[in-house]
């Protein structure tokens, strides 16, 4: 089994947590159908709007937003640095890899240094936290991405993000310290150059990349992580040890909806860029059949699976797995979610019942910070903050 690290290391985890293994899921439920509009215990609130001025030097972009999220931002960093040092346990270590991320920062590509520099200067926090932060939240991201086409050939595109696997399990809350302390930090934010909108995205305080996005009247795209034996891991490596000819995924997702023009565009892009780990993007587009999950290995594409309504799919769901295999039986929220959407039919598609699909456990789990729906047309975009009362899966 291709179950890498870190599924192995769940299994470990889920003993130590759950007390109990079994390969049905004791934490399913049936299809969600009256949850929008969002409220109740699993809706915890909206997020904030900002926008940012494109047009501005990319150190004061986020000057705003950062300014008024510095103190959730310092607790975050705060976390995951506690987490970092139980990991590493040598102060010297610690130190010297601080330092090396600080500079590893100046290294990245414009505008992508500028901004973190930007960044770590108005929170007043140390550029290599900055650094680490970027570089954690592209490594311990697992999700739920749906794209769907309804009757008249409109597309929906909505996602789950669940973050902070392993970072820290809180006995007390019963939740992830990390999944609880992103949720002040997660924002919605409309880009602009000349007083217009380029594209629209739902993203966390300090961090430059994106990983789910809308450009109006062109496409939409989310980014998932795969994880694989060739991973983030050795790629993050030899991006230390200085190769820098592959994209952070996330920078890749930011370049894509910042500067391409249409789904075809996007797609080319997103097909044949060089990445330093593997990845899925499921973009979606303007016209009936424009949606497609892009499987990526770090060097190549490996797979692009379509919208066909007329095979009958019009809806294509992503987690964190390839299609042609099996979920790995303790993370199956492939299967509960296409239950849904199965139940929903295509008659009934829109973003209220994809939302109903991913507030249904266990695609809505303890991981779950945030649903994020984006209607393409209009460039439509509305993220809800999510909580998932016990009992439910921690992922
Ligand atoms: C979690 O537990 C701590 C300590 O018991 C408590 O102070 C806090 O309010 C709890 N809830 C959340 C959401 O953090
Ligand atoms: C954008 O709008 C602001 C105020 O509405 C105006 O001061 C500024 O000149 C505009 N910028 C551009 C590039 O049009
Ligand atoms: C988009 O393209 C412009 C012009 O080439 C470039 O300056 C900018 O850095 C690009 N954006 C990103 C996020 O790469
Ligand atoms: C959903 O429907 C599709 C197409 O009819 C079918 O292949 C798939 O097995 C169904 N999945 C579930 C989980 O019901
Ligand atoms: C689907 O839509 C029909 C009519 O629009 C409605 O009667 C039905 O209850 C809907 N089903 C679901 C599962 O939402």
């Amino acid at each position: 089994m291709r179950a890498q690290g870190l599924v192995a290391a769940a299994t470990v985890l889920v003993v130590a947590v759950v007390g109990a293994v079994s390969a049905k899921d004791p934490f399913s439920e049936e299809c969600k159908i009256h949850e929008y509009p969002p409220s109740g215990p699993t809706y915890k609130g909206n997020v904030p709007k900002y926008i940012i001025n494109l047009d501005l030097p990319p150190s004061e972009r986020w000057v705003k937003l950062v300014t008024d999220k510095k103190a959730e931002l310092k607790i975050m960093i705060f976390s995951l640095k506690g987490m970092l040092k139980a990991l590493i346990h040598n102060k010297k270590y610690m130190a010297a890899l601080e330092n090396k991320l600080a500079w590893l920062g100046t290294t990245l590509p414009y505008p992508f240094d500028e901004e973190i520099k930007g960044i770590a200067s108005a929170a007043d926090i140390p550029l290599g936290d900055i650094v680490v932060f970027n570089i954690f939240y592209e490594i311990f991201t697992v999700c739920t991405s749906i794209v769907a086409e309804d009757t008249t050939g409109k597309l929906y595109h909505a996602r789950n993000l669940d973050f902070g696997l392993f970072l820290g399990w809180d006995i007390k809350n019963s939740s992830w310290t990390v999944t609880k302390e992103l949720k002040p930090l997660m924002v919605s934010v409309d880009f602009q150059r000349n007083n217009k909108t380029v594209f629209k995205s739902s993203n966390l305080a300090g961090y430059v990349g994106m990983i789910s996005g809308v450009k109006p009247g062109a496409f939409s795209l989310t980014l998932n992580e795969r994880f694989s034996v060739d991973g983030g891991y050795i790629g993050l490596f030899e991006w230390i040890v200085g190769q820098r000819d592959g994209w952070w995924m996330s920078f890749l997702t930011r370049n894509v909806l910042e500067n391409c023009t249409s789904y075809e565009d996007a797609k080319d892009r997103l097909v044949n860029s060089k990445l330093l780990a593997p990845a899925y993007f499921i973009l979606g587009g303007m016209k009936s059949g424009e949606g497609c999950i892009i499987t990526r290995s770090r060097s190549a594409t490996l797979d692009i699976w379509p919208l066909d309504t007329k095979k009958g799919i019009w809806y294509l769901v992503e987690t964190n797995y390839d299609r042609w295999k099996d979920p790995f039986v303790l993370d199956n929220r492939r299967d509960p979610a296409m239950k849904c959407l199965n139940q929903t039919m295509q008659e009934n598609i829109s973003l209220p019942t994809i939302y109903n699909v991913l507030s249904t456990k266990p695609v809505l789990n303890k991981l779950t910070v945030s649903t994020t729906l984006l209607e393409v047309s209009d460039g439509h975009i509305e993220t809800y903050l999510r909580d998932c009362p016990d009992p439910c899966s921690p992922w």
